[in-house]
């Protein structure tokens, strides 16, 4: 219990609706503990019964799909007769038909979750076959969707069962002791040796043995891994919250990014394979990602169209797939994923390579299905992100990114020297710069103060600052629960600005001196409307910003297209520090999960 609890207790941020555990021994067989809500309210509950006792465990906390999240929906799911126990993150899509089925046999269901069949179709195979690997080979045959399953049977104590397809899991290989997780901070306490599974694999776990198979129930042989980053980056270190942490962290974060990839005024990817053949036919770039990291293409399309003039598409993972893209073996398809484990962006890899397309992913999570699955990978290493909001990842997703722009560009002969040396030397000093930004949290702690209650924020900036107001609204929302919108400037008087009324909070982003003319005017706009307007620009646009608007915030002056790597950090801990006015939950926000595995 004590491992299971940790380990659960690492990967709350995962999805945080209910949580469960079950243990199996010889002598109490089957023994499951669940409820609705946080870990601490099962540790509640646990704490104040009989403990469970027994060796072999699995453990959930769940993201609700199908059927609300209480009690009886909590993971694990308990076959009608109580000799199977399963843990399953994903979704079984033919899970209503499989549930017909096991009805007419007289099968009786609790739940509402497409994952009970799963428990249940395994005890009725295996009351049919009485070998539970016979059974669950026999159930993951009839499976549709997708599924991280952990699964425990009475008869067999000494044995944990697992299999995946489309849904995250590694194996941790400790000494009298083995693991399965679908995150390696589950386990880095008891081990730092891991494999990660691949689809259609299963495996069968005691403590001293971990055998896998795959789908024709061949033995597989798993290339181990070493986790390398400390258990101490998967802690609070003292902060209030992850998010604040990770804020903090990014100067940091960029130095990992960027050092190691620029020498001597030069970007180098030692890891790349891209080759020149590619690059010269390469007519198109999509940049396909959700949430935040799609908010990092937005900002991608501009700064790689000004470095290669070429077209550059941005597309929302979620609809890439369903849009019948232009993706031919001419195109590179940038995958920008945190996880490497969202499920609308895997779809989107997969769709794109079935076209041909050449896929090169900027992933965080080291060993990740999207960066296993992709002709190239650039890893962010930002270090474990924890809080469901991201910052650090989205900074060095940005860092990359730009820097791959400029890096092809440079192979291609396509970029002025001057611009490219002007590029590199602000890119060896962001770190520090970004350290400037972070150390003035004053400013936007005031300005939480004075505006925390309010009901609509709207963001407003053109071009980069455009695409950085999404991701300064998406922050501000998702935890702090505050509607708000972020618009380009320029469409303000197309439809929104019916919107600003007196005293509406309007973030306007000037940080383009190219647009600095037309920023103003806007301002001025919703201004003469009642509209308070918080200003973010540079040290240059300073003067005239703060003329005008009714506060004003200020990064160093850097490269254009690096400024939004200044620029965000203002509007994360804006959101943050408002959060934390209104009492909000800022580590694990309502209905929200860090890695989308579902679609
Ligand atoms: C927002 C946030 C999400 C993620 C999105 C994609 O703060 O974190 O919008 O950016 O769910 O996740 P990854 O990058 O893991 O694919």
């Amino acid at each position: 219990m004590p491992v299971l609890l940790d380990g659960l207790e690492r990967l709350e941020y995962r999805g945080y609706d209910s949580a469960g555990v079950a243990v199996v021994s010889a002598g109490e067989g089957l023994q499951i503990q669940k409820c609705k809500g946080r870990l601490r309210s099962l540790r509640d509950k646990l704490d104040s019964l009989p403990p469970l006792t027994g060796t072999t465990g699995i453990g959930h906390t769940r993201w609700a799909t199908h059927g609300e999240p209480n009690d009886v929906n909590s993971h694990p799911h308990v076959s009608q007769n109580g000799r199977v126990a399963i843990v399953h993150n994903g979704i079984i899509e033919n899970y209503a038909e499989i549930k017909q089925f096991l009805l007419q046999q007289g099968v009786r269901f609790r739940s509402d979750t497409d994952s009970e069949v799963v428990a249940q179709l395994l005890e009725y195979c295996f009351d049919g076959c009485g070998d539970i690997l016979d059974a669950v080979y026999a159930v993951l045959e009839r499976l549709e969707g997708a599924y991280a399953l952990g699964i425990l049977c009475a008869d067999r104590p000494d044995v944990l069962i697992a299999a995946r397809k489309d849904a995250p899991l590694l194996l941790g290989y400790g000494d009298g002791e083995n693991f399965i997780a679908s995150d390696a901070t589950a386990i880095i306490r008891h081990t730092r040796r891991v494999a990660y599974m691949e689809d259609g694999e299963v495996a069968v776990l005691t403590a001293d043995s971990a055998a896998v198979f795959d789908a024709y129930r061949r033995p597989v042989e798993k290339q181990i891994h070493t986790i390398d980053w400390d258990v101490s980056a998967a802690e609070k270190g003292g902060y209030a919250h992850f998010m604040f942490k990770e804020i903090m962290e990014q100067p940091e974060a960029l130095r990992h990014t960027i050092s190691p990839r620029l020498k001597d005024g030069q970007i180098t990817f030692g890891e790349l394979r891209l080759a020149d053949d590619f690059l010269r036919r390469m007519h198109r770039i999509y940049l396909v990602a959700c949430g935040s990291s799609y908010h990092v293409g937005m900002l991608g399309k501009y700064n790689l169209e000004r470095f290669l003039r070429l077209p550059v598409e941005v597309c929302l993972a979620s609809e890439f797939r369903y849009s019948d893209p232009l993706v031919d073996e001419n195109t590179l398809v940038v995958v920008i994923s945190q996880s490497g484990e969202t499920l609308d962006s895997m779809a989107a890899l997969r769709e794109a390579k079935a076209r041909g397309g050449y896929i090169l992913s900027i992933v965080n999570v080291v060993g990740s299905s999207i960066a296993r699955e992709s002709d190239d990978v650039l890893y962010t290493w930002a270090g474990p992100e924890i809080a469901v909001a991201t910052t650090k990842a989205y900074s060095t997703q940005l860092a990359v990114l730009t820097m791959l722009g400029l890096y092809m560009a440079r192979r291609l002969g396509r970029v002025e020297e001057a611009e490219y040396a002007a590029v590199t030397a602000e890119l060896a000093v962001l770190p520090e710069k970004l350290e400037k930004v972070l150390a003035c949290t004053d400013a936007c702690q005031y300005l939480a103060s004075l505006y925390f209650n309010r009901e609509h924020v709207f963001f407003i900036g053109r071009n980069l600052d455009y695409a950085l107001g999404l991701e300064g609204s998406l922050k501000l929302k998702e935890i702090s629960y505050i509607h708000s919108e972020s618009y380009a400037a320029g469409e303000l008087k197309h439809g929104t600005i019916s919107l600003i009324e007196p005293g509406t909070l309007v973030v306007a982003l000037a940080t383009y001196e190219k647009l600095l003319d037309k920023a103003v005017s806007n301002i001025v706009e919703v201004k003469a409307r009642g509209a308070e307007v918080v200003a973010l620009t540079t040290e240059s646009g300073r003067e005239r910003l703060e003329q005008l608007a009714t506060h004003t915030l200020v990064i160093p002056d850097t490269h254009p297209v690096l400024r939004p790597n200044l620029g965000v950090a203002p509007l994360q801990l804006l959101a943050y520090y408002i959060a934390l006015h209104r009492g909000c939950d800022i580590d694990k926000p309502r209905n929200l999960a860090k890695s989308v595995t579902v679609e």
